[in-house]
Protein backbone atom coordinates (compact mmCIF):
# COMPACT_ATOMS: atom_id res chain seq x y z
CA UNK A 1 0.00 0.00 0.00
CA UNK A 2 1.20 3.27 -0.75
CA UNK A 3 0.10 6.50 1.74
CA UNK A 4 0.14 9.70 1.33
CA UNK A 5 -0.64 12.39 4.16
CA UNK A 6 -2.08 15.74 4.02
CA UNK A 7 -1.50 18.41 6.51
CA UNK A 8 -5.29 19.90 5.54
CA UNK A 9 -8.63 18.11 4.00
CA UNK A 10 -8.54 20.68 0.92
CA UNK A 11 -5.45 19.48 -0.27
CA UNK A 12 -5.75 15.76 0.43
CA UNK A 13 -9.63 16.00 -1.81
CA UNK A 14 -7.49 18.28 -4.36
CA UNK A 15 -4.93 15.23 -4.94
CA UNK A 16 -7.42 12.22 -4.69
CA UNK A 17 -10.11 14.37 -7.70
CA UNK A 18 -6.70 15.04 -9.66
CA UNK A 19 -5.93 11.69 -9.72
CA UNK A 20 -9.57 10.59 -10.92
CA UNK A 21 -9.08 13.29 -13.62
CA UNK A 22 -5.67 12.59 -14.94
CA UNK A 23 -7.09 8.59 -14.77
CA UNK A 24 -10.11 9.96 -16.94
CA UNK A 25 -8.21 12.19 -19.71
CA UNK A 26 -5.60 8.69 -20.17
CA UNK A 27 -9.27 6.34 -20.91
CA UNK A 28 -11.95 8.03 -21.73
CA UNK A 29 -14.18 4.88 -21.64
CA UNK A 30 -13.13 4.23 -18.36
CA UNK A 31 -14.55 2.06 -15.70
CA UNK A 32 -14.83 4.11 -12.20
CA UNK A 33 -15.88 2.72 -8.99
CA UNK A 34 -17.08 5.64 -6.81
CA UNK A 35 -18.52 5.52 -3.27
CA UNK A 36 -20.71 6.99 -0.96
CA UNK A 37 -20.56 8.88 3.14
CA UNK A 38 -18.88 11.90 3.74
CA UNK A 39 -15.34 11.09 2.88
CA UNK A 40 -15.71 11.84 -0.85
CA UNK A 41 -17.59 14.65 -0.71
CA UNK A 42 -15.21 16.89 -1.04
CA UNK A 43 -13.43 15.30 -4.02
CA UNK A 44 -16.63 15.16 -6.15
CA UNK A 45 -16.52 18.61 -5.86
CA UNK A 46 -13.32 19.53 -6.78
CA UNK A 47 -13.82 16.75 -10.11
CA UNK A 48 -17.11 19.16 -10.70
CA UNK A 49 -15.29 22.49 -10.59
CA UNK A 50 -12.51 20.51 -13.25
CA UNK A 51 -15.21 19.75 -15.34
CA UNK A 52 -16.51 23.21 -14.98
CA UNK A 53 -13.79 25.34 -15.41
CA UNK A 54 -11.42 23.02 -17.65
CA UNK A 55 -14.22 20.54 -19.74
CA UNK A 56 -13.34 17.63 -19.12
CA UNK A 57 -15.06 14.95 -20.26
CA UNK A 58 -17.15 12.17 -18.83
CA UNK A 59 -19.45 11.13 -21.70
CA UNK A 60 -17.50 8.21 -22.07
CA UNK A 61 -16.84 7.36 -18.53
CA UNK A 62 -18.71 4.32 -16.57
CA UNK A 63 -19.53 4.27 -13.09
CA UNK A 64 -20.15 1.37 -10.44
CA UNK A 65 -20.97 2.22 -6.68
CA UNK A 66 -19.82 0.15 -3.53
CA UNK A 67 -23.57 0.17 -2.31
CA UNK A 68 -27.20 1.04 -1.69
CA UNK A 69 -29.32 0.58 1.13
CA UNK A 70 -32.09 -1.73 0.86
CA UNK A 71 -35.34 -0.48 0.78
CA UNK A 72 -34.98 3.01 -0.13
CA UNK A 73 -35.91 4.33 -3.89
CA UNK A 74 -33.49 5.60 -5.61
CA UNK A 75 -35.53 9.25 -5.52
CA UNK A 76 -35.15 8.95 -1.30
CA UNK A 77 -32.64 11.62 -0.15
CA UNK A 78 -30.75 9.07 2.18
CA UNK A 79 -30.52 7.07 -0.25
CA UNK A 80 -27.30 6.57 -2.28
CA UNK A 81 -28.30 6.68 -5.86
CA UNK A 82 -29.74 10.00 -4.71
CA UNK A 83 -26.67 10.99 -2.98
CA UNK A 84 -24.68 10.27 -6.54
CA UNK A 85 -26.52 12.25 -8.91
CA UNK A 86 -27.08 15.20 -6.38
CA UNK A 87 -23.08 15.26 -5.05
CA UNK A 88 -21.39 14.19 -8.64
CA UNK A 89 -23.65 12.94 -11.69
CA UNK A 90 -25.22 16.12 -12.46
CA UNK A 91 -22.12 18.10 -12.15
CA UNK A 92 -20.99 16.18 -14.79
CA UNK A 93 -21.28 15.23 -18.33
CA UNK A 94 -22.06 11.58 -17.85
CA UNK A 95 -25.30 9.66 -19.06
CA UNK A 96 -26.79 8.47 -16.21
CA UNK A 97 -27.61 5.64 -17.67
CA UNK A 98 -23.89 4.89 -17.88
CA UNK A 99 -23.94 5.23 -13.96
CA UNK A 100 -24.76 2.29 -11.72
CA UNK A 101 -25.80 2.13 -8.48
CA UNK A 102 -27.33 -1.09 -7.08
CA UNK A 103 -30.60 -1.01 -6.50
CA UNK A 104 -32.34 -1.36 -3.23
CA UNK A 105 -35.87 -2.48 -4.66
CA UNK A 106 -36.88 -5.80 -6.00
CA UNK A 107 -35.39 -8.79 -6.47
CA UNK A 108 -31.96 -8.27 -4.17
CA UNK A 109 -30.28 -11.60 -5.48
CA UNK A 110 -31.25 -11.34 -8.87
CA UNK A 111 -30.20 -7.42 -8.36
CA UNK A 112 -26.52 -8.97 -7.14
CA UNK A 113 -26.18 -11.16 -9.63
CA UNK A 114 -26.69 -8.89 -12.19
CA UNK A 115 -24.77 -5.94 -11.02
CA UNK A 116 -21.56 -8.63 -10.71
CA UNK A 117 -22.50 -9.27 -14.33
CA UNK A 118 -22.30 -5.66 -15.40
CA UNK A 119 -18.97 -5.19 -14.20
CA UNK A 120 -17.73 -8.11 -15.85
CA UNK A 121 -19.00 -7.06 -19.15
CA UNK A 122 -17.10 -4.06 -19.25
CA UNK A 123 -13.79 -5.10 -18.53
CA UNK A 124 -13.31 -4.71 -14.75
CA UNK A 125 -12.99 -1.41 -12.57
CA UNK A 126 -10.64 0.26 -13.26
CA UNK A 127 -9.74 2.71 -10.51
CA UNK A 128 -12.06 2.26 -7.23
CA UNK A 129 -12.52 4.96 -4.55
CA UNK A 130 -13.19 4.11 -0.94
CA UNK A 131 -13.82 5.00 2.04
CA UNK A 132 -13.84 3.26 5.54
CA UNK A 133 -15.88 2.65 8.21
CA UNK A 134 -14.67 3.07 11.88
CA UNK A 135 -14.81 -0.94 12.12
CA UNK A 136 -12.85 -1.27 8.94
CA UNK A 137 -16.01 -2.02 6.57
CA UNK A 138 -15.59 -1.44 3.24
CA UNK A 139 -18.60 -0.62 1.68
CA UNK A 140 -21.13 -2.32 3.68
CA UNK A 141 -18.66 -5.70 4.05
CA UNK A 142 -18.64 -5.47 8.23
CA UNK A 143 -16.11 -7.60 9.83
CA UNK A 144 -16.40 -11.22 9.43
CA UNK A 145 -17.59 -10.97 5.73
CA UNK A 146 -15.72 -13.10 3.99
CA UNK A 147 -13.06 -11.87 1.76
CA UNK A 148 -14.15 -13.97 -1.50
CA UNK A 149 -17.26 -12.48 -1.48
CA UNK A 150 -19.07 -10.90 -4.89
CA UNK A 151 -22.12 -8.18 -5.28
CA UNK A 152 -24.42 -9.66 -2.04
CA UNK A 153 -26.89 -8.64 0.46
CA UNK A 154 -25.77 -7.96 4.31
CA UNK A 155 -26.80 -6.55 7.11
CA UNK A 156 -25.31 -3.76 9.00
CA UNK A 157 -23.38 -3.92 12.01
CA UNK A 158 -25.50 -1.85 14.98
CA UNK A 159 -22.15 0.50 14.88
CA UNK A 160 -22.30 1.26 11.24
CA UNK A 161 -26.26 1.86 11.94
CA UNK A 162 -25.52 4.48 14.68
CA UNK A 163 -22.58 5.63 12.40
CA UNK A 164 -24.82 6.65 9.30
CA UNK A 165 -27.66 7.37 11.80
CA UNK A 166 -26.53 10.99 11.63
CA UNK A 167 -28.09 11.21 8.01
CA UNK A 168 -31.23 10.13 9.32
CA UNK A 169 -34.67 11.56 11.31
CA UNK A 170 -33.64 8.54 14.07
CA UNK A 171 -31.13 6.04 13.81
CA UNK A 172 -34.90 3.69 13.89
CA UNK A 173 -35.26 4.70 10.12
CA UNK A 174 -31.89 3.90 8.80
CA UNK A 175 -32.02 0.62 6.99
CA UNK A 176 -30.81 -2.77 8.10
CA UNK A 177 -29.69 -3.60 5.51
CA UNK A 178 -27.83 -3.05 2.09
CA UNK A 179 -26.45 -4.36 -1.33
CA UNK A 180 -22.70 -4.03 -1.32
CA UNK A 181 -19.93 -5.16 -3.53
CA UNK A 182 -18.26 -7.95 -2.12
CA UNK A 183 -14.50 -7.55 -1.20
CA UNK A 184 -13.22 -9.69 -3.90
CA UNK A 185 -15.15 -7.43 -6.41
CA UNK A 186 -13.21 -4.82 -4.76
CA UNK A 187 -9.73 -6.61 -4.65
CA UNK A 188 -10.36 -7.06 -8.47
CA UNK A 189 -10.49 -3.25 -9.04
CA UNK A 190 -6.98 -2.71 -10.98
CA UNK A 191 -6.46 0.50 -9.19
CA UNK A 192 -7.50 1.34 -5.39
CA UNK A 193 -7.68 5.06 -3.53
CA UNK A 194 -8.94 4.73 0.03
CA UNK A 195 -9.33 8.72 1.24
CA UNK A 196 -9.84 8.64 5.61
CA UNK A 197 -9.59 11.79 7.74
CA UNK A 198 -10.01 12.47 11.04
CA UNK A 199 -9.01 10.92 14.85
CA UNK A 200 -12.18 9.03 14.63
CA UNK A 201 -10.78 6.99 11.73
CA UNK A 202 -7.35 6.47 13.52
CA UNK A 203 -7.90 3.20 15.20
CA UNK A 204 -9.12 1.89 11.56
CA UNK A 205 -6.23 2.89 9.88
CA UNK A 206 -3.28 1.28 11.93
CA UNK A 207 -5.42 -1.87 12.20
CA UNK A 208 -5.61 -1.69 8.22
CA UNK A 209 -1.97 -1.14 7.83
CA UNK A 210 -0.70 -2.84 10.43
CA UNK A 211 -2.68 -5.07 12.21
CA UNK A 212 -3.05 -8.92 10.41
CA UNK A 213 -4.69 -9.86 7.03
CA UNK A 214 -8.22 -10.72 8.68
CA UNK A 215 -12.20 -10.63 7.97
CA UNK A 216 -12.76 -9.29 11.25
CA UNK A 217 -10.61 -6.13 9.79
CA UNK A 218 -12.05 -6.48 5.81
CA UNK A 219 -10.10 -3.45 5.06
CA UNK A 220 -6.83 -5.66 6.13
CA UNK A 221 -7.64 -7.48 2.75
CA UNK A 222 -6.50 -4.28 1.04
CA UNK A 223 -2.48 -5.19 2.05
CA UNK A 224 -2.48 -7.81 -0.74
CA UNK A 225 -3.46 -5.31 -3.22
CA UNK A 226 -1.14 -4.78 -5.67
CA UNK A 227 -1.82 -0.80 -6.32
CA UNK A 228 -3.68 0.95 -3.52
CA UNK A 229 -2.79 4.50 -2.25
CA UNK A 230 -4.37 5.68 1.00
CA UNK A 231 -5.05 8.90 1.17
CA UNK A 232 -4.86 10.35 5.02
CA UNK A 233 -4.87 13.49 6.68
CA UNK A 234 -2.93 13.29 10.46
CA UNK A 235 -5.24 12.70 12.41
CA UNK A 236 -6.40 9.35 10.24
CA UNK A 237 -2.48 8.52 10.31
CA UNK A 238 -1.82 9.52 13.66
CA UNK A 239 -1.63 5.64 15.12
CA UNK A 240 0.99 4.55 12.41
C1 LIG B 1 -20.88 3.96 4.80
C2 LIG B 1 -20.54 3.51 3.38
C3 LIG B 1 -19.06 3.27 3.23
C4 LIG B 1 -18.30 4.44 3.79
C5 LIG B 1 -18.58 4.58 5.26
C6 LIG B 1 -17.80 5.69 5.93
O1 LIG B 1 -21.07 2.90 5.67
N1 LIG B 1 -21.24 2.33 2.98
O2 LIG B 1 -18.77 3.07 1.85
O3 LIG B 1 -16.91 4.25 3.58
O4 LIG B 1 -19.96 4.84 5.39
O5 LIG B 1 -18.53 6.88 5.85
P1 LIG B 1 -17.93 8.31 6.01
O6 LIG B 1 -17.14 8.56 4.76
O7 LIG B 1 -19.12 9.22 6.09
O8 LIG B 1 -17.08 8.31 7.22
Amino acid sequence: MQIQIFQDKESLHRAVAQMFIDAVKAKPNIVLGLATGSSPLETYENMIKDHQEKGTDYSGVVTFNLDEYIGLEGTHSQSYRYFMNTSLFNGLNIPLDQTNVPSGIGDVNEICKAYEEKITSVGGIDLQLLGIGTNGHIGFNEPGTSFDTRTHVTALTQETIEGNARFFESEDSVPKKAVTMGIQTIMDAKKIALIAYGSKKAAAIRDMVNGPITEMMPASILQNHSDTTLFLDEEAAALL
